[in-house]
């Protein structure tokens, strides 16, 4: 039997330990990390013990040991069942919550947002992932390694909120070239994602009641993090040209900031004109206004040239660049980079170092070495190429499988959003997906007011073979 992590039992030696307490062990740890849920049905002893060529004696010692402990329950009959109260921890078991126990209301509300769930497994077609079967893993391997060796203890002790010299020397002249950012190392300031980005910057711009512009439909990330700061966000309608300005003008003109990704808009996948950046920055420049370019995959264009950042035309100080490697790397290396205006720096870096104080160290040399070495240059241009492929591959397979989305934005990222032809229910759709082992976030869920139906499918880290079939999976259950 497997759970969604991988086998239910693996039979691993553990040393001396009896063999069913090895059993007991790995089931236990199955339920308290809820790989297997409350109320699962277990397999049958018999079936756990051929499965896993352990004796059967031996399955039921571990059963009867996680029965006395109420991890499972056995009914006679009909089985063994994963018991509701068995995610609790044992040791806490006899505490009675006391007293008033409520969250300060800004708390609940950021307690209640499920806007940034992201994936844990590669499935079809988790939202946006790369192609972690691609990732040079030996390289990495080697370069930590090398790393590793040359550690002293002088490399234990905290690290500058602001970020490791090197590796902000390497992103401000990468960003120079790359995407037209005018920025030197003084103004990246490195923090563990862009989510951490937005968070600083709706924390340090944002009081309460302030509005934000946010392009409609607009990343859900940036929506949590605005709004667990306080603000009120004006949904800023999005067309082929990118967000609206003169709407957003019309219904928020003294907004203090807006949220945009004008290299390849979330989730629609537009590119923003070069009059609509020109519009944005005026605007800005004039309500004092800030503009929070999220730049997350810029590299990642298969037709023509990416156009390069807002944060390059911006002659006024207003442009606050997000960046990060989730896309470019990998997704739980959790670094990603700020750049600021230099008169805001030092203030997002004392604000840093009162949240978490910096990022680990010791990967940030690891990935300053690898874009030093020309690895990252490398990795980039061979992902671009191979992306493109799996977008050929998703667009064969969708033609033939999937004639109810249209998908008109396919030339850069790493996902397609599909446009319901006959204006379906897209959650419902989505929920069909679900049942089919498939993850399809419907459309309208990026939407404040207005949606449209459709899907979000991420593609790029499927390899053809498992784009192809999930295609026709999500195809089937889409009829
Ligand atoms: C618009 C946008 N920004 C940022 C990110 C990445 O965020 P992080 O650096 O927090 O992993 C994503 C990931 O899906 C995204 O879609």
């Amino acid at each position: 039997m497997r759970t969604s992590r991988g086998p239910l039992f693996e039979a691993v030696s553990e040393g001396d330990a009896p063999r069913y307490r090895q059993v007991y062990r790995q089931i236990r740890e199955a339920i308290l990390e809820r790989r297997l849920k409350a109320g699962e049905r277990l397999p049958s002893t018999r079936t756990l013990a051929s499965e896993s060529a352990i004796a059967r004696k031996t399955v039921e010692e571990a059963y009867v040991q996680l029965e006395a402990e109420g991890y499972i329950v056995r009914r006679s009959g009909s089985g063994s069942f994963v018991a509701e109260i068995a995610t609790m921890q044992r040791a806490y078991a006899n505490v009675k919550l006391a007293g008033r126990r409520t969250l300060s209301k800004r708390g609940r509300g950021i307690a209640a947002s499920t806007t940034c769930v992201e994936p844990t497994i590669v499935r079809a077609f988790g939202a946006g992932l790369p192609a972690l079967d691609a990732f040079p893993i030996d390289l990495w391997q080697r370069i930590i390694a090398r790393h590793a060796r040359a550690m002293d203890v002088h490399a234990l002790v905290y690290g500058d909120p602001v970020g490791l010299p090197e590796l902000r020397e390497q992103i401000a002249s990468y960003l120079a070239h790359a995407r037209g950012v005018r920025c030197d190392a003084s103004q990246v300031v490195i923090v563990s994602s862009s989510q951490q980005a937005l968070d600083l910057i709706a924390r340090l711009t944002i009081d309460p009641e302030d509005e934000a512009w946010i392009e409609n439909p607009s990343y859900p990330g940036a929506r949590a993090a605005l709004t667990a700061s306080g603000a009120k966000l004006v949904p800023v309608r999005v067309d082929e040209e990118g967000i609206d300005v003169a709407h957003g003008v019309d219904v928020a003109p003294k907004a203090r900031l807006a949220y945009v990704t004008p290299s390849h808009q979330y989730p629609l996948g537009r590119t923003m004109s070069l009059e609509r950046r020109l519009a944005l920055l005026a605007w800005a420049r004039r309500a004092d206004a800030w503009v929070i370019e999220d730049d997350y995959d810029s590299e990642f264009r298969y037709d023509g040239r990416p156009m390069p950042s807002i944060q390059g035309l911006d002659s006024a100080g207003r442009v606050l660049y997000v960046g990060t490697f989730t896309k470019v790397l990998y997704p739980s290396l959790r670094l990603g980079y700020l750049v600021l205006p230099p008169d805001l720096a030092q203030s997002f870096v004392n604000a840093r170092a009162q949240i978490d104080g910096h990022a680990p160290t010791f990967l940030q040399g690891v990935v300053a070495e690898f874009i030093r070495e020309g690895h990252f240059g490398a990795h980039v241009r061979r992902m671009r190429a191979l992306y493109r492929g799996r977008r050929d591959v998703f667009v064969d397979a969708a033609t033939r499988h999937l004639p109810m989305l249209s998908f008109p934005m396919l030339h850069a990222g790493l996902r397609a959003t599909g446009f319901f032809d006959d204006q379906r229910d897209d959650r419902a759709a989505s929920r069909k997906a679900e049942r089919a082992g498939i993850d399809a976030p419907a459309l309208s869920r990026y939407y404040l007011g207005r949606p449209k139906s459709g899907l979000v499918l991420g593609y790029a880290g499927l390899t053809p073979d498992a784009i192809r079939r999930g295609v026709r999976e999500l195809g089937k259950a889409l009829r």
